[in-house]
């Protein structure tokens, strides 16, 4: 296949030469840009907001936060002052004390922000929740965490459970209109001092839970530490190529990674104006953020490049997109025709980016400075080491296919499996961290995304794992036995596929499939709902019970099944 080259054409990004920043990189100089350096203090929520009022950036604005019509603005001062108020609201009424467990589960907003920088200021570990996770999902993460408080709003308290939970002291909501023995924010906050004396940690204290899918067993909770803050600055710095000036705008939710890391603490740190758009997307709610704000970096993701390009380019022409001088993409596979896409309509190459929920941070990029060649992930990051790996853990030459695996040790790496050291061990072979993609390196080393080894799903740049999909479908009364794949889409990347084997006494017909669809939808979350479900009789399955996931793909697309010798002969 041929591959377009894209040549560099930025003029002056803040990483000049790659080949140099790798053989000088220094993590040490690095660390000389936080104040902890000094102090042996740490905090991100000091280092992401306070630091800068301090040092002259106190009335620029640190937050755009539009939904619609509305729009909010916000300095450095004012997101001090406001996280100083949510972080009195949670110590003084809530009794949070450093390394509880605080989660955020509610729709982007500006209080979203101010309770998250507002934990950290207490020293708590935030766990973020996406806001289309329905009580099921919320339990699962609540009760593995043991989780003290948790922030919401009154539209998804309803789905907050009460019971079982020992541990859960406080329900905290923002918005008024509900009654109950609930912790009023807004009240609360209204009162609240603006001074805030942060608790200081070490580097190794926890900072933020993400919960993500593998293939088996329930959602895991991943844990990051304050000293991730080197790589998410340096990233920010480098890959996101943050200066003084720019208007920044992640398109994800911070309920997932890239909705924090790069949401909040990469652009902050290198003292940014974050943008934050709320709602629904729609092509025009989105040129028009760009065009109105005047965004000068936008940071999103492989399926709504391919929505927008699906909205056509006519479109385009209505808005001024002038301001914008670099894109960047995470998620999924980037299709080199997406690439081209945007060259033709923003005049711009757009930077694919390579990292996990696990690995906290950017770890194989495309930079400014670097020719990027289409559908490639690019390179890692100066500091980091990447390298394809056989299952032993021999590297393999260039232009070989393998595990892609990252040498351990990096400032981002997640820290622990929250209460699974068993799990956590697993990822590693040797000094290798093993990503679970295939990849090869090629002889320039650019890094080739081939896919998933495991059944993981990501669909619309979203991780599910078939499991968790499972483990409801059979709660369905109907459902006899269901095996769920990730089925390709020209969109979405993957969609969610389920193979159902349906019990005696009940027929297949396309109502119950709804009925099974909006089951899950209603039980776990919109986005791990199947859009497509087929009945069978039967399941393909090992003789130890397990469902062979892998020949319900061979089924789907037509291809070889594989070796079947431990497929149960019934
Ligand atoms: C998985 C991690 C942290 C970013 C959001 C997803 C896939 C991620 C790419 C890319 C091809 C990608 C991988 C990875 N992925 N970026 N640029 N090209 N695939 O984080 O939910 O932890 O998922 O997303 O399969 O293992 P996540």
């Amino acid at each position: 296949m041929k591959v377009e080259l894209y040549e560099a054409t930025d003029q002056n990004p803040n990483l000049k030469n790659y080949d140099e920043a790798v053989k000088n990189f220094d993590w040490n100089e690095v660390e000389k840009n936080f104040s902890w350096y000094e102090t042996g203090k740490y905090n991100m929520a000091y280092e992401a907001i306070d630091k800068h009022v301090e040092n002259g950036l106190a009335d620029k604005v640190a937050l755009h936060y539009k939904n619609g019509e509305t729009h909010s603005s916000y300095t450095f001062d004012e997101l001090k002052k406001a996280s100083n108020k949510a972080a009195n609201v949670l110590k003084d009424e809530a009794g949070v004390v450093k390394g509880d467990r605080v989660f955020i589960f509610m729709a982007r907003s500006p209080e979203l922000y101010f309770s998250l920088l507002g934990a950290l200021k207490v020293g708590a570990i935030v766990g973020p929740l996406f806001e289309a996770f329905m009580e099921k999902a919320v339990r699962d993460r609540l009760e593995n965490s043991d989780a003290k408080v948790i922030i919401t709003t009154p539209e998804l308290l309803p789905r907050i459970p009460m019971d079982d939970l020992p541990n859960l002291e406080k329900v905290v909501v923002v918005g008024d209109g509900v009654e109950g023995d609930y912790l009023d924010f807004d009240k609360s906050f209204e009162n609240a001092s603006d001074e805030f004396d942060i608790e200081w940690l070490d580097k190794e204290d926890g900072m933020i839970l993400h919960y993500t899918s593998g293939s088996t067993g329930q959602p895991k909770g991943v844990l990051h530490v304050q000293q991730a803050m080197v790589q998410h600055y340096i990233s920010g710095k480098y890959v996101l190529d943050l200066k003084e000036d720019d208007v920044y705008w992640c398109t994800a939710d911070p309920g997932w990674v890239t909705g924090t890391s790069y949401g909040i603490f990469a652009p902050w740190l290198n003292g940014a104006t974050n943008v934050v758009v709320g709602g629904r997307f729609s092509p025009e709610a989105w040129y028009g953020a760009i065009q109105n704000l005047n965004i000068t970096i936008w940071y999103s993701a492989p399926t709504a490049f391919r929505m927008l390009m699906g909205a056509g380019d006519e479109i385009v022409k209505d808005y001024d997109l002038s301001s914008l001088r670099h894109v960047l993409s995470v998620g999924e596979p980037l299709n080199p025709e997406v690439v081209k896409w945007g060259m033709k309509v923003f005049n711009l190459r757009i930077h694919d980016t390579w990292w996990m929920t696990e690995t906290g941070a950017h770890m194989i990029v495309n930079f400014p400075s670097m020719d990027i060649k289409g559908g490639s992930m690019g390179k890692p990051l100066p500091g980091t080491e990447a390298a394809i790996i056989d299952d032993e853990g021999n590297e393999l030459p260039p232009n070989r296919m393998g595990n892609l695996a990252l040498k351990k040790g990096w400032p981002a790496m997640m820290r622990k499996i929250w209460k699974n050291d068993a799990k956590y061990d697993s990822y590693f072979i040797g000094d290798w961290y093993v990503s679970g993609d295939s990849a090869y390196m090629d002889e320039e080393g650019y890094f080739w995304f081939q896919g998933r080894v495991d059944d993981v799903i990501m669909t619309a740049g979203e991780r599910v794992g078939p499991f968790e999909i499972e483990s409801k479908l059979v709660e369905h009364p109907a459902v006899q036995e269901a095996g769920v794949i990730g089925k390709p889409d020209p969109v979405r990347g993957e969609i969610v596929k389920a193979f159902i084997a349906i019990r005696e006494g009940f027929d297949q017909t396309d109502e119950l499939k709804e009925e099974i669809r909006v089951f899950v939808k209603e039980g776990l979350a919109a986005h791990a709902a199947p859009r497509e479900i087929e009945f069978k009789d039967k399941l393909p399955k090992t003789r130890s019970g397990k469902i062979m996931r892998r020949v319900l793909k061979a089924w789907e697309l037509d291809l070889p099944a594989g070796d079947l010798s431990s497929m149960d002969d019934e």
